[in-house]
């Protein structure tokens, strides 16, 4: 479905990705680790579009991503959430996840103001689907409240729901579990677990090896903007380059 060839970043004179290749086959869970500035977060910014990849390039179906605009990208399917939330902090988590449905509000101001009842209809519609994405994440109940007073554990569910409610066709999720306690990550991982099983395809960023080993169909491993290893989860969990990329900066920071 996704397809990566020699894909490069560059920050100033750094290289943040250099020559990162990999698939992304459709159904499955690819999980993306890799010890911290790896890389990870910026190959998903150079995916969705927020930063154009400096070499490489990175096929959709047909269609090529590299230096698309991120508003087109999401319009072929791709949806994604943020290590660091993205939420609109005084919309209620309702909008929020509405916001997840823009592509498909249609774009005209006049035809909304004028609030025909077909319009009227639609936005029903629209609603209902958010709410059903929300239910899904266990958040129905939370549907009015405003975003900024939720605990952090349900912003990142509201940024899941978002990320899913319009049936996308990949999800790329950068860290979905971060900062979660034992209960909150198994309940996401449950939520994961379960669109798994209906097929949705998703690129995973996660350093909880546990829901990685659990969820992934394939895993593949960046250190230093390299691919330094893909595979089964289990053909990666003994990898000795994954294991000395780990355990190497470990040591450094000790
Ligand atoms: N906008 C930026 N400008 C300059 N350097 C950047 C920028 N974004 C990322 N980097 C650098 O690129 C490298 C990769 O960062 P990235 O955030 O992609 O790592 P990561 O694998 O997501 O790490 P983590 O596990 O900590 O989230 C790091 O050295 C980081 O400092
Ligand atoms: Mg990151």
């Amino acid at each position: 479905m996704l397809q990566l060839e020699g894909v490069g970043k560059r920050f100033g004179g750094l290289p943040a990705l250099d020559g990162v290749g990999f698939t992304v086959p459709k159904g499955q869970v690819t999980a993306l680790i890799g010890p911290n500035g790896a890389g990870k977060s910026t190959l998903i910014n150079c995916i969705s579009g927020v930063l154009a990849p400096s070499a490489g390039s990175i096929r959709f179906g047909q269609a090529e991503l590299a230096g698309m605009a991120p508003h087109h990208i999401a319009r072929l399917g791709i949806a994604r959430t943020f290590q660091n939330l993205k939420l609109f902090p005084r919309l209620s988590v309702l909008d929020n996840v509405l916001t997840g449905l823009t592509c498909e509000a249609g774009r005209s101001m006049v035809m909304a103001m004028l609030r025909l009842p077909y319009l009227r209809h639609r936005e029903r519609q629209l609603k209902l689907r958010a709410l059903e994405a929300l239910d899904r994440f266990g958040l129905a109940d939370k549907a009015a409240l405003p975003v900024s007073i939720l605990a952090y554990g349900d912003k990142k569910r509201v940024e899941l729901a978002r990320a899913c409610v319009s049936t996308p066709r990949l999800v790329l999720l950068d860290e979905p579990v971060a900062g979660l306690n034992a209960d909150e990550t198994a309940a996401v991982g449950e939520q994961l677990g379960r669109l798994r099983r209906e097929g949705q395809t998703l690129l995973l960023v996660e350093h909880d090896m546990e829901l990685v080993m659990g969820l992934a169909d394939q895993v593949v491993v960046l250190d230093s903007g390299r691919c330094i290893a893909a595979g089964s989860p289990a053909e990666v969990r003994r990898n000795p380059l994954v294991l000395e990329a780990y355990l190497g900066k470990m040591e450094a920071t000790a």
